[in-house]
C-alpha cells in the first residue's frame, strides 16, 4: 500500500510509515482547542508574524489576499480554531478542515480531497524546533495550505487532484505520478507573477526555504506536465528544483489533461 504523506516524514529525513484504519473505520478526531497553553500561542504567534512579514513581495499575491481575507479566523493572536475556520468557510468555500492524526494513507487522502476536505494536523512545533520537523505540523498544514483555497481556480484544482486521486488510487505507478504533481505544484510550487513568487506550501511555511527558492543556488524551470511526471523529488536534503507556473488555471488545464492521459492509458 502506498502512503501518500511519506514525503512529509522524508522531506524532514527520517522515512516512516504509520497505519490507521481506513477512512469508514477511522474514528472521527476533534481538536482539542482548550488544551493548547500559552506557550503554545506564544509560539503561534511568533511562526505568523515571522513568516507572514518575510512573505511580503516572495508570495503570490492571490496567497497574500487570501490570508488577508482569511484574518478574521485565521491571524497571529489566535491559535486557529478548526470550527470557526469550517463556519467561515461555509460562506466563502466550500472547504472544510478535516482533522488528522499526521500521515494517513493515501486512499483516505484522495478521497478526503474530492470532497473538499483538507487534512491537518492540531499539533503544534516547539519553541525549540521553529525550524525543524519531523513531520508536517498545524502551522505547515493551515498557515501554508488553507488560504488558497479561497481561490476558485486553486480550489477546483485540489478538488479534482482528490477525485482523479481515488479514480486511480489502485495503480501505485499512477499514484506515484500524482505525488510528484503535489510535491512540484502544492508543496513546492512557485507562479510567475511580478516576477517569481511562492504559492506551495511547503515554502510558504517555511521561513528558510522562502529565501532559498527565490535565489540563485536553485534551479527554476517551466511547469512541464511530462517532466514533472517523470522528476524524482529528493527527499534527503532541501529542493534545489522548482517548477514555476504561468497561472493557476495551468494547474487545472494538467489534472484535466492527466485525467484524460490516465483515462486513455486503461
Ligand atoms: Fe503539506
Amino acid at each position: 500500500m502506498v502512503y501518500f504523506y511519506i514525503f512529509y516524514k522524508a522531506q524532514f529525513n527520517r522515512i516512516e510509515l504509520f497505519l490507521c484504519p481506513k477512512i469508514n473505520k477511522r474514528k472521527k478526531m476533534k481538536q482539542h482547542y482548550e488544551k493548547y497553553t500559552k506557550e503554545d500561542l506564544k509560539i503561534w504567534n511568533l511562526l505568523f508574524t515571522r513568516q507572514e512579514e518575510n512573505l511580503q513581495n516572495k508570495a503570490s499575491q492571490t496567497y497574500l489576499n487570501a490570508l488577508e481575507q482569511m484574518k478574521p479566523v485565521l491571524n497571529a493572536d489566535e491559535i486557529p480554531n478548526f470550527k470557526k475556520i469550517n463556519a467561515w468557510f461555509e460562506n466563502e468555500t466550500e472547504w472544510q478542515i478535516e482533522c488528522v492524526p499526521g500521515l494517513i494513507p493515501v486512499e483516505e487522502f484522495f478521497e478526503l480531497l474530492s470532497i473538499k476536505r483538507f487534512c491537518a494536523s492540531t499539533w503544534l512545533r516547539s519553541m525549540k524546533n521553529l525550524d525543524y520537523l519531523e513531520e508536517p505540523d498545524m502551522f505547515h498544514d493551515v498557515f501554508g495550505h488553507i488560504p488558497l483555497l479561497c481561490n476558485p481556480i486553486f480550489s477546483d484544482f485540489m478538488e479534482a487532484f482528490g477525485k482523479l486521486g481515488v479514480a486511480i488510487k489502485n495503480d501505485s505507478q499512477k499514484v506515484l505520478q500524482l505525488q510528484r504533481l503535489y510535491w512540484f505544484t502544492i508543496e513546492f510550487g512557485l507562479i510567475n507573477e511580478k516576477s517569481n513568487q511562492i504559492y506551495g506550501a511547503g515554502i510558504a511555511s517555511s521561513f528558510g526555504e522562502t529565501n532559498l527558492s527565490l535565489g540563485e543556488t536553485v534551479e527554476v524551470v517551466p511547469f512541464d506536465l511530462k517532466t514533472i511526471l517523470n522528476q524524482p523529488f529528493e527527499t534527503d536534503h532541501v529542493q534545489n528544483l522548482y517548477f514555476i507556473i504561468d497561472s493557476f488555471d495551468q494547474l487545472f488545464e494538467a489534472i484535466t489533461q492527466l485525467e484524460t492521459d490516465f483515462t486513455k492509458k486503461k
